[in-house]
C-alpha cells in the first residue's frame, strides 16, 4: 500500500509498505478514506520531537472497516469510523478514569510515571514516533486499530468525510481548552495561534458561550480565515501589541481565558533562537509568556500547543501573583466524542470550512510542504488515499 513515512527530519514522503495485518483479537483493519496532516505532525518533521526509524505518519484519520479481530462485536466490516488520535486500552487505572491519553497498556515500551524527556511518556498515539508507542499511522491506504472496541466510532450517513474526519483530534482538542476553562457564559477568550487547533478552539468557544472571541496569529491570511469563519476579532503581532490591546479590551483587566494554541515551535526571530541556544531549550515559550501577560488575574490559560523540554526563566511569579488556573495536556478525546458527534450530526457546528487543500495520498510530501511553510494560504491539508 502507499503511506506518508518520516525518514529523517525534512523528509516525509510517499512509499510503498506492507499492509498491515490483524495482530491482536481486539484489532481491526481500516481502508483509510480521508486523513489529515496536523500541526503535531510538523513537530516530527522539523527534527524537534525525535524519531530514529523510519514511521508512517498520521493521527488523524477515518476509514472504513475492512477486516475485525476475533472479540471485536461492536464494529462489522463496511461501517464508517472515526478514530481518536490516542490509543487506549479502555481497562487500566487511566482509562477508567476518564484519562485515556495516560493509558498505561498502550505505550508499554515507553510508559512511566515521570513524563521524562526521552523516556516516561504517556499512553500512544498513532502514528507518532516510537518514544509514543511507535503505531503507523493512518496517512495510508489502510491502518491497524488497536483496542478497537474502545474508541472508533461509527460516523452517521448523513456525514461526509470532511466533515466528521476532525472529530478524531483538532475538534476535541480546541473543545478540551475550552472546557478546561469552566465559561459560564460571557467570557472574553483569547486565543493565540489561528491554526487548525486555534480556529477549533474558537468555534468552540462560541459553543461554550463566550462574549468576545479574539484570535491573534503574525499570519494575516490566517486570521482572515478566523474571521470569515469563526466571526472572531483579530490581531496580529507584527501590528499591534497584543497584551495592551487586550487590555483596553477589557477593561485593563486581560481576558478571561487565554488559550496557547501554537506550542514551542512559534514563529522566531534571531533572538528567540540565540536564547533557545544558549538555555539548551526547543523552541521557545513566548506565547505562553504572552498568555500569561494577557489574561486577567484569577483567569485561566489552557495549554494545547505541544511543549517538549524544560524552559528557564518560566514566569511562575506571574502565575503566583495572578492566581491563574493552568490547565494543559494531549487532549481526552474519549470524554468528548459522542458529544460532538452529535453537535456536527445536528449541523451546530461547521468543521471542514478550514480545509483550505484536498489532494491525494500520493501528494502527500507537497501537502506537507505548503502546511509547514504556510504557502498558497494553507490552513488545512485533507488527503485522500
Ligand atoms: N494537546 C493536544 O492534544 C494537541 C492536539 C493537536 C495539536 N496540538 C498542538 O497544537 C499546536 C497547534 O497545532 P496546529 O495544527 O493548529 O498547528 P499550526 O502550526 O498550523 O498553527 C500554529 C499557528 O500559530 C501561529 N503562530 C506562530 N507564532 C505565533 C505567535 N507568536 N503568536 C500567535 N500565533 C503564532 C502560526 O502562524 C500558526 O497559524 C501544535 O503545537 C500542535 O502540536 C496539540
Ligand atoms: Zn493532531
Ligand atoms: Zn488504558
Amino acid at each position: 500500500m502507499k503511506a506518508a513515512v518520516f525518514h529523517k527530519p525534512g523528509d516525509i514522503r510517499v512509499d510503498n509498505v506492507p499492509d498491515p495485518t490483524i495482530l491482536d483479537p481486539r484489532d481491526v483493519i481500516l481502508k483509510v478514506t480521508a486523513t489529515a496532516i496536523c500541526g503535531s505532525d510538523l513537530h516530527i518533521l522539523s527534527g524537534a520531537v525525535p524519531q530514529k526509524e523510519n514511521l508512517i505518519m498520521g493521527h488523524e484519520f477515518m476509514g472504513i472497516v475492512e477486516e475485525v479481530g476475533s472479540e471485536i462485536t461492536n464494529l462489522k466490516k463496511g461501517d464508517r469510523v472515526v478514530v481518536p488520535f490516542p490509543i487506549a486500552c479502555g481497562k487500566c487505572f487511566f482509562c477508567t478514569h476518564e484519562a485515556s491519553p495516560a493509558c498505561e497498556n498502550s505505550n508499554f515500551k515507553h510508559y512511566g510515571p515521570n513524563g521524562d524527556l526521552m523516556d516516561q511518556k504517556g499512553g500512544a498515539l498513532f502514528g507518532y514516533t516510537d518514544l509514543y508507542g511507535g503505531y503507523s499511522g493512518g496517512q495510508a491506504e489502510y491502518v491497524r486499530v488497536p483496542y478497537a472496541d474502545i474508541s472508533p466510532r461509527v460516523i452517521p450517513d448523513h456525514l461526509t468525510d470532511e466533515q466528521a474526519l476532525f472529530l478524531t483530534d483538532i475538534f476535541p482538542t480546541g473543545w478540551s481548552a475550552i472546557d478546561w476553562a469552566n465559561l459560564k457564559g460571557g467570557e472574553t477568550v483569547a486565543i493565540f495561534g489561528s491554526g487548525p487547533v486555534g480556529l477549533m478552539a474558537q468555534k468552540a468557544a462560541w459553543l461554550h458561550g463566550a462574549g468576545r472571541v479574539i484570535a491573534i496569529d503574525p499570519l494575516d491570511y490566517r486570521l482572515d480565515k478566523a474571521k470569515a469563519v469563526n466571526k472572531v476579532e483579530i490581531l496580529n503581532p507584527h501590528k499591534v501589541d497584543v497584551i495592551q490591546a487586550i487590555r483596553e479590551m477589557t477593561d485593563g483587566r486581560g481576558a478571561d481565558v487565554c488559550i496557547d494554541a501554537v506550542g514551542f515551535e512559534p514563529e522566531r526571530n534571531f533572538m528567540d533562537k540565540v536564547k533557545a541556544t544558549i538555555n539548551f531549550e526547543k523552541g521557545s515559550i513566548k506565547v505562553l509568556e504572552m498568555c500569561f501577560e494577557a489574561v486577567r488575574r484569577m483567569g485561566t490559560v489552557s495549554i494545547m500547543g505541544v511543549y517538549g523540554s524544560p524552559y528557564d526563566n518560566f514566569p511562575l511569579f506571574r502565575i503566583f501573583d495572578k492566581g491563574i488556573t493552568i490547565k494543559q495536556g494531549q487532549a481526552p478525546v474519549l470524554n468528548y466524542i459522542d458529544q460532538l458527534i452529535n453537535l456536527v450530526s445536528e449541523n451546530k457546528v461547521v468543521l471542514d470550512d478550514i480545509i483550505t487543500h484536498s489532494i491525494p495520498l500520493a501528494e502527500a510530501e507537497h501537502g506537507y510542504q505548503i502546511f509547514n511553510e504556510k504557502e498558497d494560504d494553507c490552513v488545512k491539508v485533507v488527503l485522500k488515499p
